[in-house]
């Protein structure tokens, strides 16, 4: 089974992910999370606030509406610029982004010389596409069809395209020679690696919605049809134009980021935080939307995720080292959560592969079962953002340093002299540059699963997913398995902080109500104490399929009472990683889960005395 498929199964199973209104057909892209899912969620974001926000004195908090004017996203670039390119297949019709595909695979071992085989679905399927390609793909071809393959003969490779081979026995007499050019501009379908293609075209990621108790489509009918009984206005540029210039004033988006939500605001949070003086930054998390062209591998693209983001703005000359700075905060945030240290990089980004606003970038990459992605993006935004907002509002986003200034005027009052040195009135007041950091809530979910997902045979030694292993360049691990069989079983090693549930109660026998009562006052102080979620498993089964269930969610430690612990009060506590169990006073209970629970690094954790080791 595939890694990919063995977690989904279990969270599927388990209560973390579900495919979204499942009992209507589901919805693709949209998923739900089940009672472990959104602990899960909730932790990392909380984790991720508490590194950003409550161990720092230099950044605060803020949560901006969704549904954005046009006016924002015009002035940020994203209505102009928010694309991504797109291809059509013209034999499956699948969409696909071209900088995505890969490029086209030939098979030169074949006795019928050069072939390029595209694969359908199936072989009804095949049929068909064979009979487009004969008609109106390639006409004149030399093809062939083994099952659900199509084979053409190509004839040579050249820069930009395929050409084909001529079937000898074609009788149409108007073949041109073009017919049998293929254009290729590097790749192909990436289902079937057929080269039949559109040409590629932009297309703008976000979604529109429209703020109106009138359904925009009858303004579409009633627009169209007025355009069409005025000649000038009958052709289709005219008419789009007149539905847009229609829909223009109830036209909104669901934002595609978070990040303009905090520039809009920089104003306002800045005059009433006066003491946050650069450099200083503004964090959110929140729901960002995007008409994705490609949904893939679950909830790592979808249209619908959070996004964690930091603007973090600082003084133009210190932004390079801020940028330098945070690259190595988010790494170290990273490397705490996650046990695989080699499954994490950074990328930086090449010139061209910068976004629009970016002029310096490094992606934060995990190296998933399909190969390395991307969780996270830190950028030097520049004076992009504030730059643009102020231009088109004529609303002035600078920071002033007060120090600086009450400093000259009182220079200038005792000597008379009004001072002009340019570089130093720029220091004074300037548009601050913004280093950000943007983290996907969902994607770094399914990263940290992924990282902590061990799957052990009956002895608790880990069995690697084959291919996944030791191989940081491996970009195609889609299909690394691993045979599950009997004895085998799932263990999240998640870090404490992220697990959905801190702790599993158990009575030794489910149904007896003195030790169902003890577990429940165990469980009562817990989540009185410490605000944390625990699970009281009274399940009829033995006490160590209930530990292994409590492994396989990632449940840090699992407390039992027996008969003996209703005499001497000492109940029994095991650890995940290590299966180790010891007898303990059921008042240390709490103390022993809080120390686990610190935000130390494991490391240190390990060391200290009277603390649980994860
Ligand atoms: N404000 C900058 C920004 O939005 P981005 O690289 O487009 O940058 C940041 O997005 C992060 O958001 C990505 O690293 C990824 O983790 C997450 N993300 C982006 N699109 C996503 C999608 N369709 N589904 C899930 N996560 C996504």
């Amino acid at each position: 089974m595939s890694a990919m498929r063995h977690l989904l199964d279990l969270c599927k199973r388990r209560g973390f992910l579900f495919q979204s209104a499942e009992i209507h057909g589901g919805l693709r892209g949209a998923y739900d999370y089940g009672p472990l899912g959104v602990e899960l969620k909730r932790n990392v974001s909380q984790e991720w606030w508490n590194s950003m926000v409550y161990q720092r004195s230099d950044v605060v908090g803020i949560d901006t509406a969704i549904i954005t004017p046009p006016a924002v996203l015009k002035t940020s670039g994203h209505v102009d610029q928010f694309t991504d390119e797109m291809v059509d297949s013209r034999l499956s019709k699948e969409r696909f982004r071209p900088d995505k595909a890969p490029a086209l695979k030939l098979d030169d071992h074949h006795p019928q010389g050069l072939i390029l085989p595209i694969s359908a679905p199936d072989k009804i399927t095949a049929k068909v596409w064979e009979h487009d390609i004969r008609t109106q793909f390639a006409r004149g071809a030399a093809i062939t069809r083994k099952g659900k393959e199509i084979l053409l003969q190509v004839e040579r490779m050249e820069k930009d395209k395929i050409v084909l081979k001529k079937d000898d026995r074609a009788t149409i007499t108007t073949l041109d020679p073009t017919d049998l050019h293929i254009p290729y501009h590097g790749y192909v379908d990436p289902n079937s690696n057929s080269p039949f293609l559109t040409e590629s075209r932009p297309f703008n990621l976000m979604f529109k919605t429209y703020l109106d108790p009138i359904d925009p489509i009858d303004k579409v009918i009633t627009t169209t049809l007025d355009a069409q009984k005025t000649p000038s206005t009958s052709d289709l540029t005219s008419t789009r134009q007149l539905v847009d210039k229609t829909l223009h004033p109830s036209l909104t988006y669901l934002r595609p980021e978070t990040a303009q939500g905090v520039f809009i605001n920089y104003a306002t949070v800045q005059r009433s935080h006066p003491h946050l003086k650069i450099p200083f930054g503004i964090a959110q998390i929140g729901k960002s939307f995007r008409n994705e062209i490609r949904l893939e591998h679950a909830i790592f693209r979808t249209p619908e995720f959070e996004q964690m983001e930091l603007e973090f703005f600082v003084a133009p000359w210190q932004a390079e080292e801020q940028f330098e700075s945070w690259r190595k905060f988010r790494m170290d945030w990273w490397r705490y959560y996650g046990r695989n240290h080699d499954r994490i990089r950074e990328r930086p980004h090449a010139q061209d592969e910068l976004a629009h606003y970016s002029s310096g970038c490094v992606d934060v990459e995990y190296l998933f079962p399909w190969g390395w992605g991307e969780v996270e993006g830190i950028a030097n935004r520049g004076d992009f953002d504030l730059s643009k907002h102020s231009e088109a509002t004529g609303i002035k986003l600078q920071y002033t340093d007060a120090i600086l200034m009450q400093e000259r005027q009182a220079r200038e009052k005792a000597t008379g002299v009004k001072e002009t040195d340019v570089e130093a009135l720029a220091r004074e007041r300037f548009t601050p540059h913004v280093v950000e950091s943007s983290c996907g809530l969902n994607r770094a979910m399914l990263a940290l699963m992924l990282d902590a997902m061990e799957v052990v045979d009956e002895r608790g030694k880990a069995i690697p997913f084959e291919g996944s292993e030791g191989d940081n360049n491996n970009t195609n691990t889609e299909n690394t398995t691993v045979h599950v069989s009997k004895g085998v079983r799932t263990i999240m090693r998640l870090h404490p902080r992220l697990a959905p549930v801190k702790v599993g109660i158990m009575p030794l026998i489910s149904n007896n109500k003195d030790l169902v009562e003890m577990c429940t006052g165990i469980s009562q102080s817990l989540r009185q104490e410490l605000q944390v979620n625990v699970s009281m498993e009274t399940q009829s089964t033995t006490i160590g399929k209930r530990y292994y269930r409590m492994d396989e969610i990632g449940t840090p430690w699992c407390v039992t009472v027996d008969f003996e612990s209703l005499q001497d009060r000492m109940v029994t506590i095991r650890e995940r990683d290590t299966g180790e169990q010891r007898r303990v006073s059921v008042d240390e209970v709490v103390d022993l889960v809080r120390n686990g629970l610190r935000l130390v690094p494991r490391a240190t954790q390990n060391k200290q005395q009277k603390t649980i080791s994860v």
